[in-house]
């Protein structure tokens, strides 16, 4: 049985819902030895700031019972050296290419965004506004549904590129902050960031990262990265989503389509096995067509649930 994988996702028509995450894909070309880049549905590159950023002190890693800490503070080579010195290689080597962003202020974002212009080669925007691991920047935005909406309609105003808006798990309603978004004038949504966690060294009685706190993510994540994805789709059953938080393997693929991700991002996962994005697209052909799945968009939102009983006595 053919299997048609290719999966409309607003104006982007990607080849396979399979991505890889930013911050754990670099640039993406490290991995090219590894899987061919073409070979994915798209590519969200190491956020990009208008300037060039060290990031954190270390140690910014640590590893977690089901998972990883992270507060790499958002270390970059800075917008116009990517556009530079990396855009060029990833085109000819065809890759579908998104641009992660960040800021300090909503200043910056624009910035960023007007920098990237409308370069052909870049498929779309993903602002990643739930970034727990630096004192200011995305979080002030992510976790602040007013605050979302302002900074969307500005950058919104700045690019005509499709425009993904990454949002931060670390809140206790997401749909507000999708729906801010999304009326705001994003085109799609990501979800979900790193949760804020703390890892902590007994014998020093310091944290075991440099910056305290970290960015929780790997399999520990993703029961929370589904309900997340599931309430955003039943809030907003048109939007597009990227479903990410946990994933590695076809079965947590199919999990969040099922859950109403129209396409999946590939984080954590990478850094055990850095071939494992490229594998998942041709295991995902074969799961459907174990399954009688003729294309993987019929996949998508189609988790049956139970009425729930308003009240519970046992
Ligand atoms: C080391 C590391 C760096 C990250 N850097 C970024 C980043 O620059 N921008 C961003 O939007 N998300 C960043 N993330 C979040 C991931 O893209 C992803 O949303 C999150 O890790 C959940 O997916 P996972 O559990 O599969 O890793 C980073 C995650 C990790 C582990």
């Amino acid at each position: 049985m053919t299997v048609d994988l290719s999966t409309a996702f607003g104006r982007l028509r990607l080849k396979n819902p399979i991505g890889t995450a930013s911050g754990t894909f670099g640039y993406g070309l490290e991995f090219a030895e590894y899987l061919p880049l073409a070979a994915l549905g798209a590519i969200s590159v190491k956020g990009l700031s208008r300037r060039p950023c060290h990031g954190n002190p270390p140690p910014r890693i640590c590893e977690t019972d089901a998972g990883m800490l992270n507060a790499i503070g958002l270390q970059n080579v800075g917008v116009d050296a990517f556009l530079a010195d990396k855009l060029p290689e990833l085109a000819r080597l065809g890759a579908t290419v998104i641009a992660n962003v960040w800021g300090d202020t909503e200043n910056d974002y624009v910035e960023v965004v007007e920098r990237i212009g409308a370069e052909r080669r870049i498929a779309a925007i993903e602002m990643n506004v739930s970034c727990p691991n630096v004192v200011r920047g995305g979080m002030i935005f992510g976790n602040n549904p007013d605050a979302l909406a302002g900074l969307v309609k500005r950058v919104r105003a700045a690019t005509r590129h499709p425009l993904i808006v990454k949002l931060s798990p670390n809140v206790t309603d997401i749909v507000a902050s999708a729906r801010a978004a999304v009326d705001a004038g994003a085109d799609a949504l990501s979800l979900i960031n790193t949760l804020v966690g703390l890892a902590i060294d007994i014998e020093r009685r310091e944290p075991k990262i440099g910056f305290t706190t970290g960015g929780l993510s790997g399999p520990a994540i993703r029961p929370i990265a589904l309900r997340m994805v599931w309430e955003v789709r039943t809030a907003l059953p048109k939007v597009p989503i990227f479903g990410m938080g946990g994933i590695e393997t076809v079965e947590h693929v199919v999990e969040f389509l099922i859950a109403g991700a129209n396409a999946v991002q590939i984080g954590t996962a990478n850094f055990r096995d850095p071939s494992l994005a490229g594998r998942l697209v041709e295991e995902l052909s074969t799961w459907c067509s174990a399954h009688g799945v003729a294309r993987v968009s019929d996949l998508v939102g189609t988790l049956k649930t139970r009425p729930r009983p308003d009240h519970f006595f046992s």
